[in-house]
């Protein structure tokens, strides 16, 4: 990275002190994860935002969804800041409000809202959140899908998973011990879903039809290729891939299971891991005793959490010693305050 701006960072990092909290996701660039006073999983992050109530600002570098996220749970005096509003998340995108209520007049009418628990991945809009946490629902995350769907499942005979279908399936299936039977796939672009009520009615897990464009582009034939390529190689995969790249692989886990699974690996063994590819080259990098390999042979980043590079970093930054509010996230009163309830059944899960 440019040591000019390194540079500029480092003194409006500096210049701000304890009055800024800065956030990074494991999928940020190196340049950014740098001045992160705390990395983490999105569950981790979620965590974290309310762990400095001094900071005045919380930078997140990260996509809109978990900058929301910290908004709802921070005090209502902490400004969280996104350097990049065009950091998003085309997953969170598959599930906008509307067609999630649409859903659940479906639901309703076939006379199985009452019986259905919403469980909402942190990879959707706060609108969603608000629905699931006025609806009886809950969150999850990478690392606690299981936690989530067991107490749902309590609660419910079925469950409606939004946005993910793979977290959901992966999690229902592989964890939870349910069969892809006990599976329908709901898609918000067709009447219906473009399912039968006896399908809604016999689900366990109704999915929503959405999917992440960066783990939805591993393959069956990736990790194939690498067991070939690379005798005694050890696949590690994130949930959000697909259902046959999961059961292929020899390890599954949100990006923390993944950063500690290579910290524990023996020193000579071989690592194909798919998830995204800022993260894989930083391990590839911190473990030179081990072969760490990106599982794709194409580039695989997430264009939108890539968004946040060193000069918005630096932009946001030298704003906010100027005195200069940015691209502040904020959640208006009522969709925080039910995504903060859905959040909060998250945050109470048993460990
Ligand atoms: P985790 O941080 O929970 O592993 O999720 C990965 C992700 O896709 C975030 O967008
Ligand atoms: Fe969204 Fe996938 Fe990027 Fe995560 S990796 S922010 S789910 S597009």
């Amino acid at each position: 990275s440019d040591p000019a701006l390194a540079d500029r960072a480092r003194r409006a990092r500096a210049a701000l002190g304890d009055r800024a909290f800065v956030l990074g996701h494991h999928y940020q660039r190196d340049e950014v994860i740098e001045f992160a006073d705390v990395t983490g999983d999105s569950f981790k992050l979620a965590q974290q935002a309310a762990a400095r109530p001094e900071a005045e600002y919380v930078v997140f570098c990260g996509v809109h969804f978990m900058a929301e996220s910290a908004d709802i749970l921070t005090s209502p005096s902490q400004q969280v800041v996104l350097p990049d509003l065009a950091a998003g998340c085309s997953m969170a995108d598959m599930a906008a409000l509307g067609q999630v209520e649409d859903a659940w007049e479906v639901l309703a009418e076939a006379g199985l809202a009452d019986s259905t628990v919403p469980v909402a991945y942190m990879n959707s809009s706060a609108a969603i959140k608000a629905f699931t946490g006025r609806n009886g629902g809950t969150i999850c995350t990478s690392s606690n899908a299981d936690r989530s769907l067991r107490w749902a499942f309590e609660r419910g005979e079925r469950v409606l998973f939004l946005p993910d279908q793979h977290l959901g399936r992966n999690t229902a299936v592989l964890q939870l011990g349910l069969s892809l039977e006990d599976c329908v796939v709901y898609n918000p672009h067709k009447p219906g879903g473009g399912v039968t009520v006896e399908q809604l009615r016999a689900a366990k897990m109704i999915l929503w039809r959405g999917h992440c464009s960066v783990h939805g582009r591993f393959s069956k034939d990736n990790v194939d290729d690498v067991r070939a390529r690379i005798p005694g190689v050890n696949v590690l995969v994130h949930p959000e891939c697909r259902f046959d790249v999961v059961t292929a692989a020899d390890s599954v886990g949100s990006t923390e299971h993944i950063i500690r699974t290579l910290e524990a690996a023996p020193a000579g063994s071989s690592w194909a891991v798919g998830t995204e590819l800022n993260l894989v080259s930083r391990l590839a990098k911190a473990h030179p005793d081990k072969q760490i390999v990106f599982l794709d042979k194409t580039v695989c980043y997430c264009s939108t959490m890539n968004r946040i590079d060193l000069p918005h970093l630096v932009w946001a930054l030298e704003s906010l010693v100027e005195g200069r509010m940015v691209n502040r996230i904020v959640v208006d009163g009522d969709t925080a305050h039910w995504a903060k309830v859905a959040l909060e059944r998250m945050l109470a899960l048993p460990g």
